[in-house]
């Protein structure tokens, strides 16, 4: 075979193509391969090539792994359907709250009184109060027994050993909201709200209020947390709370046990359309009257609540996580989260991260 030869490169398998047309071919050749070399090429092809592999990755993970489970959840917990009240400068009707304020700056800041709800359990009842009044608390005025079982008639008044008097408030109706009333003849500031099963031991109630004085008159202070947590669909979910590092935080105290300035409750119970229209719910629903108060605190201040524990545990007879863990019990509550949250229009909880304890920690 013979070379083509020219001033260019010679080509092989194209001898007969003539001299002129080969270097037009060389030429085109010379331009693509410049292109190609170029650095807009470079940068777009690595631009495709990357954008293919990031989208098999992802194609992969979502197949192999539970990543599509995972994935609304992150987005979710970033994502509540309804704001916080404080992200919408929402505290609540501020007129009504002042107004309940002053009305109660005259009754005693250095006493409080037990509010204990009772429906048909006189052998529970009977033990609390045995036990709550067995011994000294020196800040104790009086105990108002909320009646709510109006078929039977209460027993008597009477005054403790400790000169404590107990009187027994029969009901308008057979209400959660009962409790919650700030009843005229109240002569302190501070309620110990509380139902007739679960109770401080009196040597740590002393210690529990004067917590409240010091530390929590604007918010609600006892001794169970809850929390609210978003959950994978950005609707906020009742949970028991987690101690975990990432999370230790509660943003709820139960009223079965909690110390509520009365004007929390009177704002509860105020004539307003919202609070009107929170205690029919509870009423429908015959639950989550303490959930309606935490929501109530925590509007009007901007506080979380704040648990309190004495030097021992508070005594309950019935575990927490009894018959309230059962899953419709949870989600009752979480529906109560979410719907009371549409009716103040936000989410007013505030999450808070530290308790206090009685006792020092002796390093
Ligand atoms: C809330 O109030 C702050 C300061 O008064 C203001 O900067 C912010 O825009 C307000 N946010 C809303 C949602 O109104
Ligand atoms: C409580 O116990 C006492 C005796 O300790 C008894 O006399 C009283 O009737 C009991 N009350 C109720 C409501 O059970
Ligand atoms: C509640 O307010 C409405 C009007 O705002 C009034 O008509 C009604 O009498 C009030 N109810 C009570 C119990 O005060």
């Amino acid at each position: 075979m013979i070379l083509g030869k020219s001033n260019g490169p010679s080509y092989a398998g194209t001898p007969n193509m003539s001299a002129s047309k080969m270097e037009v071919y060389l030429e085109q050749a010379k331009l693509r391969l410049g292109f190609v070399k170029s650095r807009v090429f470079r940068r777009i092809a690595t631009i495709v090539v990357s954008f293919s592999l990031i989208l098999v990755a992802i194609i992969l993970t979502a197949r192999l792994t539970n990543v599509g489970e995972v994935l609304p959840k992150v987005l979710g917990s970033f994502l509540p359907k309804i704001p916080t009240c404080a992200s919408q400068n929402q505290s609540g009707e501020q007129d009504v709250w002042k107004k309940a304020e002053a009305k109660y700056k005259g009754l005693m800041s250095d006493k409080f009184t037990i509010a204990m709800q009772t429906y048909q359990r006189p052998k529970e009842l009977n033990d609390t109060l045995k036990a709550i009044l067995s011994e000294d608390v020196p800040s104790l005025h009086e105990v108002v027994i909320v009646w709510n079982d109006l078929e039977t008639k209460p027993p008597a008044n009477f005054v403790s050993k400790f000169g404590v008097p107990v009187r027994y408030r029969v009901s308008k109706h057979n209400s959660l909201n009962e409790k919650l009333w700030p009843d005229p003849d109240y002569k302190t500031q501070a309620i110990l709200l509380s139902d007739d099963d679960v109770y401080y031991h009196p040597k740590d109630l002393e210690f529990v209020f004067q917590s409240w004085r010091k530390f929590g008159q604007h918010r609600l202070v006892g001794a169970l947390a809850r929390c609210a947590t978003v959950d994978a669909y950005g609707n906020w979910a009742y949970t028991f709370c987690s101690s975990k590092v990432e999370e230790d935080i509660y943003d709820m105290i139960l009223t079965n046990l909690c110390f509520s300035h009365i004007s929390f409750l009177d704002y509860y119970s105020s004539n307003t359309t919202t609070m009107n229209a929170i205690r029919d719910y509870v009423d429908e629903g015959f639950n989550c009257e303490d959930i309606a108060l935490n929501y109530v605190q925590s509007l009007l201040t901007g506080d979380g609540p704040l648990l309190v524990q004495g030097r021992e545990k508070y005594v309950n007879f019935v575990p927490s996580k009894g018959i309230s863990t059962k899953k419709g019990h949870m989600a009752a509550r979480s529906r109560c989260l979410n719907d009371f949250a549409k009716m103040f229009q936000c989410m007013p909880l505030v999450d808070e991260t530290a308790h206090i304890q009685k006792g020092v920690l002796v390093m």
